[in-house]
């Protein structure tokens, strides 16, 4: 018999993470966003004249309902937009209907906190998308400008260093190379600290060298399978040949600012250093969880950095959007990504993205949400095995690089968690711990 699968987390369990989420830091989110439409009515005035002023009013009447229904535990209500995913966003609804039985509804503090997250955002996009004059309007992308900008220097010394290397990178010998691997990889893990999800969208950037503080975070990296991950990249360069020409690595991206500046440098070191052959990026097609990233924001990344006043990031915006133009880098943003399913339920919803996926020598997924749909956002014990959570989930080798933000675990050795709940109550909250967690589909 199947072992059972723990109870999803929720805000039904009071006092947890999730309820404090959805209690406290949810309707912050939700009440800057309001904020921000109303700052932007000039702009919507000059943009659309009265119309695009008469949409700001409508949609911000649309996002204070929803936040009366979110704070008064109001049933989550079907979605009346016309997008490509509504349809499935109403079955995923009927369905955790069909799961609560009786006659309760799905409710915000009732419900798997993961689906609820997940419906704020959706709903904070059908209202823009209900009000066509400023449905591309991202009400988020102030804050993901911010943090690009608040984080200039951490970005042009990474800049540099990227530059640097791709001029010797060929003289390297293998543990030189290896030694830069693992460098500029834990520079991405440590870049998703920044986001601005866990702090309500406030300021959350890089600002001390990321380079110069890798060896004092290392203790904080809970599980570390970096060592498998070089053995898969090392191995597909050296038995390359005529037959099997092509590595290919997919980074499932997260947050847009910093974070997104440490995905694009270890995409062009992969491809410098011949670990791989062609990046295949995938981002968020809707503004999603405060700071993710869209492909407008990817595109406006790669034009600042372009524009800038410095030669390292410059040249970086010059190269990357030519690897985008010559396919060496290839754009995805599929609609399953900003679904509320956890990551097993891909190959049944989104097989097509499902079969992408599995043309990859390596996935590496980014950050704390990828972390929970892999896992579904259960009440794990720590010491259940990386695999057995994933349930079934296992398209090609793959990794995860996450700081902690979320109180989902698994893969610990026994007492470990217990030992660190000893030394810090929140461990699992704050984005000081890291895991880097690998799992391929043999194991
Ligand atoms: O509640 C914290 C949170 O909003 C989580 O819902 C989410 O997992 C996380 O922050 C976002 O983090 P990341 O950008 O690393 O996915
Ligand atoms: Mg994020």
């Amino acid at each position: 018999m199947a072992a059972p699968v723990p109870q999803s987390l929720s805000a039904k369990f009071v006092g947890s993470f999730a309820y404090l989420t959805v209690k406290d830091r949810l309707p912050l989110i939700l009440t800057r966003a309001i904020d921000t439409l109303h700052r932007h009515k000039y702009l919507f005035l000059e943009h659309h004249g009265e119309e695009g002023v008469e949409a700001e009013k409508q949609t911000i009447s649309l996002l204070s309902k929803l936040l009366n229904e979110l704070k008064t535990d109001k049933p989550v209500i079907p979605l009346t937009d016309k997008l490509c995913d509504t349809e499935q966003w109403n079955q995923y609804l009927e369905r955790q209907q069909v799961l609560m039985g009786g006659d309760e509804k799905p409710s915000w503090f009732k419900s798997p906190w993961l689906y609820v997250e997940c419906y704020m955002y959706r709903r904070i996009h059908e209202a823009l998308q209900l009000n066509p004059p400023i449905s591309s309007f991202d009400v988020f992308s102030e804050g993901k400008f911010k943090s690009f900008f608040d984080s200039q220097k951490a970005i042009i010394l990474i800049c540099t260093c990227i530059q640097d290397l791709s001029k010797n990178v060929e003289n390297l010998d293998d543990g030189q190379l290896k030694e830069e691997f693992l460098k500029l990889f834990q520079v991405s893990l440590w870049g998703n600290r920044c986001d601005l999800s866990i702090s309500s969208s406030e300021d959350n950037s890089q600002t001390s060298n990321p380079l110069d503080c890798l060896d004092s975070l290392k203790p904080f990296i809970l599980i570390d399978d970096i060592e498998s991950i070089w053995s898969i990249l090392a191995n597909s360069k050296r038995t390359r040949n005529d037959t099997t020409p092509k590595a290919r690595v997919d980074i499932i991206l997260d947050n847009a600012g910093f974070e997104l500046i440490t995905d694009l440098v270890l995409a062009d070191f992969l491809l410098i250093s011949g670990l791989a052959t062609e990046i295949h990026f995938h981002g968020k097609n809707i503004p999603w969880f405060v700071s993710d990233s869209t492909y407008t924001d990817f595109k406006w990344t790669l034009r600042q950095l372009k524009a800038a006043n410095h030669m390292g990031m410059s040249k970086c915006g010059v190269k990357w959007e030519d690897s985008i133009k010559s396919g060496v880098w290839v754009y995805h943003d599929d609609p399953f990504w900003t679904l509320p399913h956890e990551f097993c339920d891909m190959q049944q919803e989104a097989p097509n993205l499902y079969a992408e996926l599995q043309k990859s020598n390596l996935i590496i997924f980014k950050g704390d949400l990828n972390y929970r749909k892999l896992t579904g956002d259960r009440q794990w014990e720590f010491t259940v095995s990386f695999h057995h959570a994933l349930r079934g989930f296992h398209p090609a080798p793959f990794c995860i690089l996450r700081t902690l933000k979320s109180d989902v675990q698994v893969g610990l050795k026994p007492g470990q968690g217990e030992e660190l709940k000893a030394t810090d109550v929140d461990w699992m909250t704050i984005g000081k711990y890291a895991v880097i967690q690998f799992d391929t589909p043999s194991m």
